[in-house]
């Protein structure tokens, strides 16, 4: 499949069907992950592969306790619910969020944490390498996965609603790393609209 067919192609999917991904699969999907750029080639990755059914289910019950509780991550950032009478904005976000179900984590055969090593003080010293240098390099990992996923037809999701305390502790997630994502990956049962992007006149500005 030609690359740009690919990036069009993509959807995010929470839906799948029961069938079990090929283990090449996951495996050409890692090493998508592997040849992500990052600053300075500092990998600050790590990937935990997730098949087990009875880990998948522990996934989706801290989820949906992040969702009672209100400790969720919008947007890959980390969101604590406000106090009554606070004003932040994302209220209406946050009522979406209850809506929600993460039901499909109990069912997508696999889940592939993406970790964040942050750099220390002496690496973010180096040319091209800031605080934020992982957070770039761990977005460029999973969109890597996403597309070599959707280059062997199979489904996936960028998922973030996750309490990173909850979850990376039940991953094992050290102090000094951060859980960025979790891709999940499984065979699409249905086939999502494209919910559409505004146009590149909305987008580009030329200097030519
Ligand atoms: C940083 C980031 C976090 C996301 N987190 C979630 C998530 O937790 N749950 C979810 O269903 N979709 C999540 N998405 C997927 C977006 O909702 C989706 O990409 C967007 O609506 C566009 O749809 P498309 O991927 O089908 O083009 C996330 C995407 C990004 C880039």
């Amino acid at each position: 499949m030609d690359v740009l067919e690919a990036i069009k192609n993509r959807r995010s999917h929470r839906a799948f069907t029961a069938e079990p991904v090929e283990p090449e699969k996951v495996e050409a999907i890692l090493e998508a992950g592997r040849w992500a750029p990052s600053a300075a080639n500092s990998q600050p990755w790590e990937f935990i592969l997730i098949t087990s059914e009875a880990a998948r289910r522990r996934i989706y019950e801290l989820s949906e306790e992040a969702k009672r509780t209100g400790h969720i991550a919008i947007r890959g950032f980390s969101y604590v619910r406000p106090l009554p009478g606070e004003v932040t904005g994302e209220d209406e976000t946050l009522a979406a969020v209850q809506n929600y179900s993460f039901k499909f984590l109990t069912n997508v055969p696999v889940i592939i944490a993406v970790v964040g090593v942050p750099a220390t003080p002496v690496q973010q010293a180096s040319p091209g390498e800031t605080a934020d240098s992982y957070k770039y390099a761990c977005g460029a990992v999973i969109q890597n996965m996403l597309l070599a996923a959707e280059s062997m037809e199979l489904g996936s999701l960028w998922f973030t609603f996750f309490d990173p305390q909850l979850a990376g502790q039940f991953l094992g997630i050290g102090p000094d790393r951060r859980l960025v994502a979790l891709v999940l990956v499984g065979y699409p049962a249905g086939n999502p609209l494209p919910p559409g992007r505004l146009p590149l006149a909305a987008k580009v500005r030329r200097i030519i």
